[in-house]
């Protein structure tokens, strides 16, 4: 995917026909670019009606993603989807270990290795989030946390050197919170997880994007864009509405 990537969380917003709408008023004012890629994140519901949309514009600088998989194929695993069906569905691309999913809904990181994993034998794209709460910043922990989720959630990918995947930086108290983190503090986060996938997957390391995410609007994003290590942005709020979310695609 062309960096930088700018990608549209909207949570549980926008069902499917509020996702056609939204889908046919950014398309109509996005005009193609080649330097970026956008990817919308909508509830699993909301999916086909977006990849339609983005497949019949005929341009592949759009893309589908969903929010979230379970690790099994199939089964007997009530309100959930796999890897597999997501892609066949039209997701180019996963969120692993958001924020939500492990705070609101106890997602431990053993269970984002899993749907890491998952994803990679589907081959499927992932974007693995992390960040720290509050409390971990306070406590100077920021560097400890984020790679610990790191090592955890891509521990199990097979051939992790030639896996397709992204990261997401996410400080916890950001999202949702209108606090952002300063470019230069997530910037410096950046290098930090830059420098861990080095360690891990060497040179390679520098072609994967690692995006910012928390509390990103039209009035921020370009600075935050512009610093050292970003490559891209993940944005909840201000992804929502069509109009909000054009004026950040087109930064
Ligand atoms: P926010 O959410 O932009 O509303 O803070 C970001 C996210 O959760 O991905």
């Amino acid at each position: 995917m062309k960096r930088p990537v700018l990608a549209a969380n909207w949570k549980m917003n926008n069902g499917p026909t509020a996702a056609k709408i939204f889908m046919d008023a950014f398309l109509a004012g996005y005009a193609p670019r080649t330097d970026r890629t956008v990817i919308i994140f909508p509830p699993a519901v909301s999916l086909p009606a977006v990849a339609a949309a983005a497949a019949a514009s005929r341009r592949n600088d759009v893309v589908a993603g969903v929010q979230n998989i379970h690790w099994a194929e199939k089964g007997a695993f009530t309100g959930e989807i796999s890897a597999p069906m997501a892609k066949d569905a039209g997701a180019a691309v996963v969120l692993v270990g958001h924020s939500e999913r492990r705070h609101v809904f106890g997602e431990t990181d053993a269970q984002c290795a899993k749907k890491c994993l998952a994803a990679s034998r589907a081959g499927l794209p992932f974007m693995l989030c992390v960040g720290e709460t509050i409390q971990q910043r306070e406590a100077r922990e920021t560097e400890k946390v984020v790679i610990h989720q790191l090592r955890e959630g891509l521990s199990q990918v097979p051939n992790l050197i030639s896996a397709d995947f992204m990261l997401a930086y996410e400080p916890v108290w950001a999202i949702g919170t209108g606090l952002t983190a300063s470019a230069g503090d997530a910037s410096a986060i950046h290098t930090v997880l830059r420098s861990e996938l080095r360690d891990m997957v060497g040179t390679r390391a520098d072609e994967i994007p690692i995006l910012y995410g928390g509390s990103v609007n039209s009035a921020n994003a370009a600075s935050l864009l512009g610093a050292p290590e970003i490559d891209g942005l993940l944005v909840g709020g201000a992804s929502v509405e069509a109009a909000s979310w054009l004026s950040i695609a087109q930064i």
